[in-house]
Parts: C-alpha cells; sequence; structure tokens
C-alpha cells in the first residue's frame, strides 16, 4: 500500500484525555480500525501500555504524570514524523498537563479530544476494578477519587460517550480530522 504524504510534513497526532474508564482505549481502537480503512497508518499509544516499560519508573504524582505525558507527547512526534499516525490515550488530568502536551505539539497537525463520560458512569463501569480499590484507599492519588482531574477548558473536541456507540464517537473524531486536515484524505 502506498504510504500517505502529509501536507505538514508529518502525520496528524490525536490525543484522547479523561478520567480512568471514560473510553479512551476502546474508543482509540475503534478510531485505529477506520483511520486503516481510510489507509492511514495508526498506532496507539497507551498509558497503561507506556506505564509498563518507558514510562515504568514514573508513579501517579501530578509532576510524574506530567514526565509520563512529556515522554509520550515526544513518542508520538516520532511516530509522526515517520508518517505514523498516533492515537494517544492518556487521562491528562489537568490544565498544566494539558498546555505541556500542547506546547509541545505546536508544529505538529495536533488535535485534543476530551471524553467527557461523567465520574459516576466511569466508577459505575469499573472495568478494571480500581475506583473500589481507590474508594477503599487501597490505590493513593487516583483520578478523580484522590487526584484532580481538571475538565479542559478548550479541547478541539468534546464527545460525550454516555448513551451512544464507539464507532459513533471514533466517527466524531474522524470528521473533526476530515475538517481539519482534508488534504490528509
Ligand atoms: S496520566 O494521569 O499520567 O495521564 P495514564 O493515562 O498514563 O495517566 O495512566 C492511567 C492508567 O493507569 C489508568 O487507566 C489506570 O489503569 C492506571 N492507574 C493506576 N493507578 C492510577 C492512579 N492512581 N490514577 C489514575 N490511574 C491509575
Amino acid at each position: 500500500m502506498t504510504q500517505k504524504i502529509y501536507s505538514q510534513g508529518s502525520a496528524p497526532i490525536i490525543w484522547i484525555s479523561g478520567l480512568s474508564g471514560a473510553g479512551k482505549t476502546t474508543i482509540g481502537r475503534e478510531l485505529i480500525a477506520l483511520l486503516e480503512e481510510s489507509n492511514f497508518s495508526p498506532y496507539l499509544l497507551d498509558g497503561d501500555v507506556l506505564r509498563g516499560g518507558l514510562n515504568n519508573n514514573l508513579g501517579f504524582s501530578l509532576e510524574d504524570r506530567n514526565e509520563n505525558l512529556r515522554r509520550a507527547a515526544e513518542v508520538a512526534k516520532i511516530l509522526s514524523l515517520a508518517g505514523v499516525t498516533p492515537v494517544c490515550c492518556f487521562i491528562t488530568p489537568t490544565n498544566d498537563a494539558r498546555s505541556l502536551v500542547n506546547n509541545l505539539m505546536v508544529d505538529f497537525p495536533f488535535v485534543d479530544v476530551f471524553l467527557s463520560t461523567p465520574l459516576s458512569v466511569c466508577e459505575s463501569r469499573d472495568v478494571k476494578g480500581l475506583y473500589a480499590k481507590a474508594r477503599a484507599g487501597i490505590i493513593k492519588e487516583f483520578t478523580g477519587i484522590s487526584s484532580p482531574f481538571e475538565t479542559p477548558e478548550s479541547p478541539t473536541l468534546e464527545i460525550s460517550t454516555d448513551g451512544v456507540s464507539v464507532n459513533y464517537c471514533a466517527s466524531k473524531i474522524m470528521d473533526k480530522l476530515k475538517e481539519i486536515f482534508p488534504d490528509s484524505f
């Protein structure tokens, strides 16, 4: 398959933020499938995965989270320059962390998507059982429970995932990419 050539010289970077359990990875995977259908070469960069390797010396203090996100953003830029479209799924809990990432992305085609799934919904899903452990005090500094999550002020796109399908959410991101980077399609 012919690799896409991007007008800005680098592939789009999609950054999906939101609480644990908001659906970032699930929607990220669906987005990967849609991007592949449009002949992109996407790659999922996921908080849990990076924290298992590259970032395994980092914890969940706000300082460590910023360093986690700084490294993730730098990896995303390298992938973008190589023609790969990174789909980055990270909680990205604070405005400080978001500015850090945004500042690193100034010369890149960057889209910042916020999944606004409410805490009550994420906690009721509790896919990994982490909210129960956080409430019990077994996990410290848990986002939304004992560590802050600040609502993003001006994301490129905000998606409320409640009551809509995974495909609908991923399609919304594709629509935004087509709107912002029409030359990439
Ligand atoms: S971020 O805050 O630095 O952006 P990141 O997205 O990499 O976080 O990692 C979040 C994932 O780590 C969660 O999905 C969850 O599986 C796991 N995790 C473990 N401990 C915590 C914690 N204290 N707060 C949030 N997530 C945690």
